[in-house]
């Protein structure tokens, strides 16, 4: 029976009375498909011997897993020597007589990893030596990265290496409908997860993507573009009948110009210009009209004039001759007047105005014009100018005036105004008559600017309109001043600011700042006398000579072991120089986090540089060798080690510029330090650095990408680094990015992908490094959070087991000074807070109101307010946290 009480088949040995036992059980052949690695994953029951009486000496609890490759099924032929062993399987349950009566069935279940393999299938066999078995049941598996559907590109089934640190590089091809942006890439991790997202495709005209894929744009939308944009409704005069339309089509007597995007709507051409009307004077005749009524849709617009002489029928006319000049032109106008000169008196002219605009020319009829006729000797045309009175009658009229015609032969019947809002145009226009050259019009608008005409009425008819006059109206409410609603504060200046990272820390000083390196070294270091030195052993190679083991006798006679570098011999002045600079460096610091110099020997050959002996060397090979060795808090420990030695060195304002667990080193209790200082030789230094594009040679797995496009190293590119160490802790020294190229690494940072979180790695890590790992540098942790937020933990251990995103995380931690001030409205204080140290809200929730005071909060107002919300975050804190602050 199984757990659920069900039968089930199981094959079964029990000679456990019996000495020498030899038993065999072979599988079917297995056909291999597509692995390079089988996973046999068995169940099974295992007796225990103390619970069966006599059998002591013949009794087994283990048995063992073999494999075999074939290229073919060998039917019942079976030859155990041919087999190769995979393990030995012990249980981790096993039962007893006792669980038996209680029906208790305590099962087993082992994984091993076979591979890799290469022939077309394999036997499994097991091996029993004496034990009481039931093997409930075998399953035989491999992984494989399944087909997946990313960035609008399938990527097929595909089988992992064996090799568990690399990753199989497979290109996507584009669905159906969608092309190719940037190439699109997945790598296939070792479990057979897809990792890093490169490249896409994108939907191509006539298509938009929905749920990952690309469907038609419906009849009456479009997409004219390829690209992850929606299919736009056809704009207005247009269409689409069909599926997948690129473009609408326009409806009839509706065009597009030729250089229209397809965005635009269909036009047509303008109707004709309207209220044609002309002022003549001896020498000249200007032509005024008002716009279409209907632009077809369009701003294009422009005007063509053409003049025809006629005779007394209307078909008797012809084109005027050259001798008539257009002011500014004839043609392509983009004002409503014209003016035209050299006209001969006594004629008879018609101008037809015709409106164009960019799809005219696309109809082949002919097109309306207006047109208007003109008499050059009729007389008694005039022009008039109006003027207005200055102290208009009230606000909202006008008192017009202007001088009768002197030379006029005819009686003047009356005078007609006409006057319209500028902002409508004509489209609207009202007008008065009267009998005197003056009038008040009353009932404008007030803000309102109008535009006033004039023209006579004689017995012979109207004359041609005066120039325009315009005039705008007065604001009825212009004397009510507004209330002035706020008044301006002026902020209040932070009374202290410090430009040093800490007040009161020891500031580095950058050995190269000496004219003479010796004397940087001998400010920095102490002198050893080489007889104080014994070196035991050859423990590495360093850029300048070798790195050894040995003994250092202290000044109080204490020995104590030491890692001494070397200068090898035949070196030039420079090569002295860098390699001193490291214990220049190295010597201003005093931090238990920071590997310590002992001293240097610089008068006498070789030149060496002594430090604290780490047993366990580098820290990136120390996790390899221990791979899944360490607690969760032992790692926590290491990596709160580890910032707390950075958190010194940005506080010293120095950055370190090359953190990478390779540089770190790790004593026999497990206190990680930081290693491996001075600036650009680090760099020259490390295998890992490339060049970039810009010369300079940086570990781009570990570098901001600030640093390494325009060389921005600052202490927020350090915790972008230190993020990537805590990766490779918490993966027990695998390689950032595994194998993919330094170019993919940096495109996928600017795309946005960032390392997940390795096997195992509590959420809250993840999280940590995430915030380390963000774009916008000053959004990055400072070490002294880090270090606060990692003590937390290893304090508080319940908040390391979520392994999963979604589980509770305590991201009051992370709120900025800024955004709490900023919550209580006294942001004017931010650099005082910083200046004075307090950077984390921790270290505010100890504050005193002296300590308020002390910083610069003079204002009382502000004190309380500060104080008030100190307490209330102290409570937060404590309830949060379970512990005082
Ligand atoms: N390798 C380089 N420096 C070392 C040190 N200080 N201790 C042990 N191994 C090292």
């Amino acid at each position: 029976m199984d757990e659920h009480n069900r039968p089930i088949h199981t094959f079964q040995v029990c000679h456990v009375m019996e000495p020498n036992q030899n038993n065999w059980l072979r599988s079917n052949w297995i056909f291999r498909q597509a692995a390079q690695k089988v996973y046999v994953e068995l169940r099974f029951t295992l007796r225990d011997c103390n619970s069966i009486p006599w059998v002591s000496g013949t009794c087994k609890e283990t048995f063992n897993l073999f494999y075999y490759e074939t290229d073919e099924s060998h039917g019942v032929k079976f030859k155990p020597s041919q087999y190769t062993k995979i393990d030995t399987i012990a249980a981790d349950e096993s039962f007893t007589q006792m669980d038996l009566g209680d029906r208790i069935l305590k099962l087993n279940t082992e994984v091993r990893e076979v591979g890799p393999i290469s022939r077309k299938g394999l036997y499994l066999a097991f091996q029993d030596i004496g034990a009481c078995i039931a093997l409930v049941s075998v399953r035989v598996y491999y992984k494989k990265c399944p087909f997946t559907l990313r960035n609008l590109a399938s990527f097929p089934d595909t089988v992992p290496r064996v090799d568990s640190s690399s990753l199989v590089e497979v290109r996507g091809a584009c669905v159906e409908h969608a092309e190719e942006r940037d190439t699109p890439k997945l790598y296939c991790g070792a479990d057979g997860d897809w990792l890093v997202p490169l490249g896409k495709c994108v939907c191509s005209v006539g298509y938009e993507e929905m749920d990952g894929a690309c469907f038609a744009c419906r009849p009456g939308f479009y997409k004219a573009f390829t690209g992850n944009i929606k299919c736009s409704k056809c704009p207005p005069h247009s269409f689409s009948y069909g599926e997948g339309a690129a473009v609408c089509h326009c409806e009839k007597a509706f065009y597009r110009a030729e250089r229209d995007p397809p965005t635009m709507a269909c036009t047509r051409p303008p109707s004709p210009p309207r209220n044609v009307v002309f002022n003549l004077n001896d020498t000249c005749l200007q032509l005024e009209w008002s716009p279409p009524s209907d632009m077809g849709g369009r701003r294009d617009l422009t005007y063509n004039v053409l003049c025809k002489r006629c005779g007394p029928e209307p078909d008797q006319c012809q084109l005027c001759g050259e001798e008539l000049r257009f002011v500014p032109r004839p043609q392509g106008l983009t004002n409503t007047t014209v003016t035209v000169m050299d006209f001969s008196a006594h004629a008879n002219y018609t101008f037809e105005i015709e409106s164009l605009n960019g799809v005219s020319k696309m109809i082949n009829y002919p097109r309306p014009v207006a047109a208007i006729t003109v008499s050059t000797d009729q007389g008694g045309e005039y022009t008039y100018t109006l003027t207005s009175d200055p102290l208009n009658p009230e606000p909202n009229s006008i008192a017009l005036s202007w001088l009768e015609p002197e030379q006029i032969s005819l009686l003047v019947v009356d005078y007609e105004v006409k006057y319209y809002e500028k902002e409508h145009e004509e489209l609207s226009y009202s007008s008065t008559r009267t009998k005197a050259p003056s009038v008040i019009i009353t009932g404008l608008k007030p803000s309102t600017c109008y535009v006033f005409s004039l023209r006579t009425r004689t017995s012979a008819g109207h004359s041609a309109y005066s120039p325009k006059y315009e005039y705008e109206t007065t604001d009825d409410s212009e004397y009510l001043i507004p209330p002035s609603l706020y008044q301006r504060q002026n902020p209040v200046s932070p009374l202290f600011f410090s430009a040093l990272p800490y007040p009161g820390v020891k500031t580095y000083v950058d050995p190269d700042t000496y004219e003479d390196p010796t004397q940087a070294v001998h400010e920095f270091a102490k002198e050893i006398d080489p007889t104080r030195i014994r070196i035991e052993r050859v423990i590495g190679a360093g850029e300048f000579g070798e790195v050894c083991s040995g003994r250092l006798r202290t000044l109080g006679k204490r020995e104590i072991a030491v890692a001494i570098k070397t200068l090898k011999g035949g070196y030039v002045e420079r090569q002295r120089r860098d390699f001193l600079r490291e214990a220049s460096i190295m010597g201003q610091f005093d931090d238990p986090n920071i590997i310590r110099l002992e001293g240097v020997v610089t008068r006498s050959r070789p030149v060496m540089i002594v430090v604290e002996y780490m047993e366990n060397g580098s820290l990136d090979s120390f996790l390899r060798k221990h791979d899944g060795h360490f607690t969760v808090i032992q790692l926590v420990g290491m990596l709160r080690g580890i910032a707390s030695g950075v958190r010194y060195l940005s506080d010293m304002g120095y950055v370190h510029r090359d953190l990478a667990a390779r540089n770190i080193l790790v004593n026999s209790n497990l206190v990680c330090k930081v290693s491996d200082f001075g600036l650009s030789r680090v760099l020259e230094d490390d295998p890992e650095a490339a060049y970039t594009t810009t010369g300079g040679k940086i570990p781009i797995r570990w570098t901001a990408p600030e640093a390494i496009s325009y060389r921005k190293f600052s202490s927020a590119s350090d915790a972008w680094s230190y993020g990537i160490v805590m990766w490779e802790v918490m993966s027990y020294g695998e390689r950032p990015y595994w194998e993919m190229s330094n170019q993919d690494v940096i495109l996928s940072i600017e795309e946005g992908y960032r390392l997940p979180a390795p096997m195992g790695c509590p959420v809250v890590l993840h999280q940590l490094m995430l915030h380390c790992w963000q774009k916008e540098r000053s959004q990055r942790p400072k070490f002294t959070d880090v270090v606060s937020f990692l003590d937390k933990l290893i304090r508080n251990p319940s908040s390391l087991l979520a392994e999963s995103p979604g589980e509770v995380v305590d991201y009051h931690m992370f709120i900025s000074i800024g955004d709490w001030l900023d919550s209580i409205k006294m942001s004017q204080y931010k650099s005082s807070f910083v200046a004075a140290g307090f950077s984390t809200l921790d270290s505010v929730a100890q504050m005193s109101i002296e300590d308020v005071r002390r910083i610069g909060v003079v204002l009382i107002g502000h004190q309380r307010r500060i104080v008030s919300s100190i307490q209330t975050l102290r409570l937060q804190l404590l309830h949060e946290n379970g512990f005082h602050v």
